[in-house]
């Protein structure tokens, strides 16, 4: 097989056949194949697409191109959660904990903060002492004992994806959906789990940015998850405005504890039920709506907090910050972002909220970058508020006294103030299964 065919054959939107998607990715991941070729070939597959078939069949191979974790040593159904990544999406910490409060297990392995969106595991370290890294045996170990655990994940997952991406980032061919859903199932079919719960984010702080494109990647990652005997579910969740009021790591951990005791802002607290109850509908808890009444039950009894407590201390991290948030380390600058204007705000956009909270410290602007547990945005005003010239929009959490000028600036433009009443839109706007879409439903 020549590599120059294959390009030649996808550029005239013919089909790959499986052998040669092998020949392709195995080919890449050991370094036989160079980069120009596979970005010709990837800018083919942006403009001609690929089919069902040859999209399940590089997720498969990309998937099998490094390890594949084995969880059948952890009793259960093991159902993994996947967000396409947000801005103030800590989701996965309150979801692991409701889920495991119902029983069903939770080993998952969850990422890093990714450009202007957050990660679960950068969240996660904010507490102190609390460990990501943990071996195979002591991770499955304590899913076992407690019923939850959730690490960083294990160096050698689908390396194919890992080189794949970094050419996609630099060859303008992230966006394309079969791209993107064979990157995101391959690992997730690597963690080993048997279902999947996708939570594909939109709007203007999402990689989707519309509503049809995002039901679209939805629909394409959903049939490779069940053609490779994974049953799959997507719900469409809102990313055009951050969820919930916290952007930032430790200022997201004390939301977290909120949410998981009762008390946590309306938006959260909803898409986190929803996405849970899911879940336990791929872990056959019951139907939709028994799940819905096992997962409130579980976040109003306590026992959702409880599983959080456990998991912190049983990876080692100190259970007092979540009962005294003083005891988290704090900002040596609190600022105020304060309104210049008087209105409704009709629109508080989220990609500007994730760029300025990592201007704040929050996040990474290149590998390696250390970051401020401590920085970031608690918003004080959301869509729908009324808001007075001189009122609090958002405190800024920062060491970076340079930064906060700029931050302040462009934070002001992200917020949309205005003389109308808007009404509050719902935050699921649709629910994807392997026969059907049901948009919009609440
Ligand atoms: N996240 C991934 O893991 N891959 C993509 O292609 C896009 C988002």
């Amino acid at each position: 097989m020549r590599m120059y065919d294959l390009i030649l054959k996808k550029r005239n939107g013919n089909e790959l056949t499986d052998d040669e998607l092998d020949f392709i990715i195995n080919g890449y991941t050991n370094d036989e194949i160079e980069d120009y070729q596979i970005s010709a070939l990837l800018m083919a597959i942006y403009f001609k697409g690929m089919n069902e078939r040859e999209t399940a069949k590089l997720t498969m191979a990309m998937a099998s191109s490094g390890d594949m974790i084995d969880l059948s040593s952890i009793g259960g159904i093991k159902v993994d959660k996947h967000s396409t990544g947000g801005v103030g999406d800590k989701t996965s910490l309150i979801i692991g904990p409701i889920v495991a409060a119902c029983n069903v297990p939770v080993a998952k392995m969850s990422g890093r903060g990714l450009g202007h969106t957050g990660g679960t595991i950068d969240k996660m370290e904010s507490i102190p002492g609390l460990k990501t890294s943990l071996d195979t045996e002591e991770f499955f170990s304590i899913v076992n004992s407690i019923g939850i655990s959730i690490i960083g994940q294990t160096g050698n997952i689908a390396p194919a994806d890992k080189k794949l991406y970094a050419l996609r980032d630099v060859t303008a061919t992230v966006d394309s959906i079969p791209l993107i859903a064979s990157s995101i199932m391959s690992k997730k079919i690597a963690a080993g789990s048997d279902a999947i719960l996708l939570d594909v984010k939109t709007g203007s702080g999402a990689f989707m940015k519309t509503l049809d494109d995002s039901i679209e990647l939805a629909k394409e990652m959903v049939n490779i998850g069940v053609n490779t005997g994974r049953d799959t579910l997507a719900l469409i969740t809102d990313m055009d405005t951050p969820l919930g009021f916290a952007i930032g790591n430790s200022l997201e951990i004390m939301e977290v504890v909120n949410t998981l005791k009762g008390c946590g802002p309306k938006d959260l607290t909803e898409v986190s039920l929803e996405l849970a109850a899911n879940m336990l509908v791929l872990a056959k808890k019951g139907t939709l709506d028994e799940c819905r009444i096992l997962a409130k039950n579980v976040l109003e009894n306590g026992h959702a907090f409880n599983k959080l407590c456990d998991m912190v201390e049983a990876q080692g991290g100190d259970i007092s910050v979540l009962n005294d948030f003083s005891l988290f380390e704090k900002s040596p600058i609190v600022a105020n972002l304060i309104s210049d204007r008087s209105g409704i705000i009709t629109y508080i956009d989220a990609e500007s909220c994730g760029l300025a909270s990592v201007s704040l410290g929050a996040g990474r602007t290149k590998k390696g970058d250390d970051i401020d547990y401590s920085a970031g945005i608690v918003l004080k005003k959301k869509i729908g508020d009324k808001v007075n010239k001189g009122d609090i929009l958002a405190e800024l959490y920062t060491s970076k006294e340079d930064s906060l000028k700029d931050v302040k600036k462009s934070m002001l433009e992200a917020f949309r103030i205005e003389d109308r009443d808007i009404k509050v839109k719902n935050h699921i706007y649709a629910r994807i299964t392997k026969d059907r879409v049901y948009r919009m439903y609440s």
